[in-house]
């Protein structure tokens, strides 16, 4: 068996990522270039800056991924991009300049869903067990993903407005805190002595989806209301106020559908899985009921091109290659 080689790229927001990966295992090089601080004093991503930053910064990425791994493009087996969702102009640097590539090399080309690259991240830590069941938690989205087998995604909860990241960055914003703000209410939650109740959105008996607008809402009147009334509201309490409801729900949620599926394995995966809160309360609740659980470190829980190379891989072995008629897809499906 000859090891597969894919170089992934990666556009679809504001980081400007490649990386090599063999077999879909083993990271080679993982390049990341982020753009946060040429979006922080706007509050959140501008596209068009996003767009920008891909052009300037994607060959010299994809060059250094390749110098890093010490490979010539022609050792390469596959180029996987995103193809989507994301930003539109951001997609579309990637995505032409895998196309570039992969044309320029005579190599296959791969268009990876950026949430099926978010799940593979686990794979270059541990082997995946299937039936599984994948929180998708980040900036974007908010989803629960069974896969009975590799390549195979069915979304049995998501979320009906905010996803949890957006709502973590919309409370960091009235928080005065920088974005993106996730981290932050992460840090002041820990430190903090005391929580505000805000309430707990379980939607419908049943229901796997999840909402968040309307606890950002109840957050946005509570500071209203205490400014008000001349009160200092104490920035920790409502970190951690809002953080209890957010990973009380997701945490029962997830724990409920790992249940209910009888998966092998649950993984976590985006950005928001970073979170220690959340971490912690998830890790206790599949290890109390004995499902094995697991979240990738924090550099491959962020946008990275070594997901979507190690999803670009498992595409590629099941034959799933795209072709020049490829085009960034901002509403692609799982
Ligand atoms: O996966 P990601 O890098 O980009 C998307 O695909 O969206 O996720 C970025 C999101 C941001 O909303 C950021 O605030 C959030 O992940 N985030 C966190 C933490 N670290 C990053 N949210 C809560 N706690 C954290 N520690
Ligand atoms: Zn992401």
């Amino acid at each position: 068996n000859k090891d597969i080689y894919v170089l992934g790229i990666e556009t679809s927001c504001d980081e400007t990522a490649a990386s090599i990966v063999k077999n879909g295992r083993e990271i080679i090089s993982n390049v990341v270039a982020s753009q946060i601080d040429s979006h922080k004093r706007f509050g959140g991503v501008v596209p068009e800056i996003a767009s920008r930053h891909h052009v300037e910064q994607i060959t010299l990425v994809i060059e250094e991924a390749l110098q890093r791994a010490q490979m010539e493009p022609q050792e390469l087996d596959a180029v996987a991009v995103t193809e989507g969702p994301g930003l539109v102009g951001a997609l579309l640097i990637g995505v032409n300049a895998a196309k570039a590539f992969a044309f320029a090399n005579s190599l296959p080309l791969v268009g990876v869903h950026h949430i099926a690259g978010h799940i593979y991240a686990n794979r270059l830590e541990q082997e995946m067990e299937f039936p599984l069941l994948a929180l998708v938690i980040s900036g974007g989205h908010t989803e629960l993903v069974y896969m009975k087998e590799h390549g195979s995604f069915e979304v049995i909860g998501e979320t009906r407005d905010d996803a949890a990241g957006e709502a973590y960055d919309k409370v960091a914003r009235t928080l005065n805190l920088p974005y993106p703000g996730g981290p932050h209410i992460d840090r002041l939650a820990h430190a903090s002595d005391g929580a505000i109740d805000f309430p707990r959105v379980w939607l419908e008996e049943g229901s796997y989806d999840f909402s968040f607008s309307g606890l950002k809402s109840a957050v946005l009147n509570y500071m209203h209301n205490a400014k008000q009334r001349g009160e200092v509201v104490p920035p920790e309490h409502v970190a951690a106020g809002f953080q209890n409801s957010v990973v009380e729900v997701v945490t029962a949620k997830a724990l409920r559908a790992a249940k209910e599926y009888k998966v092998h394995q649950v993984i976590a995966a985006g950005g928001v899985a970073a979170n220690k809160g959340l971490r912690t309360s998830l890790s206790g609740a599949f290890e109390q009921r004995g499902i094995p659980f697991f979240i990738p470190p924090l550099s491959l829980c962020t946008d990275n091109a070594a997901m979507i190379a190690a999803a670009g891989t498992v595409m590629f072995e099941k034959g799933l290659t795209g072709n020049m008629a490829m085009n960034g897809r901002p509403g692609m499906v799982l």
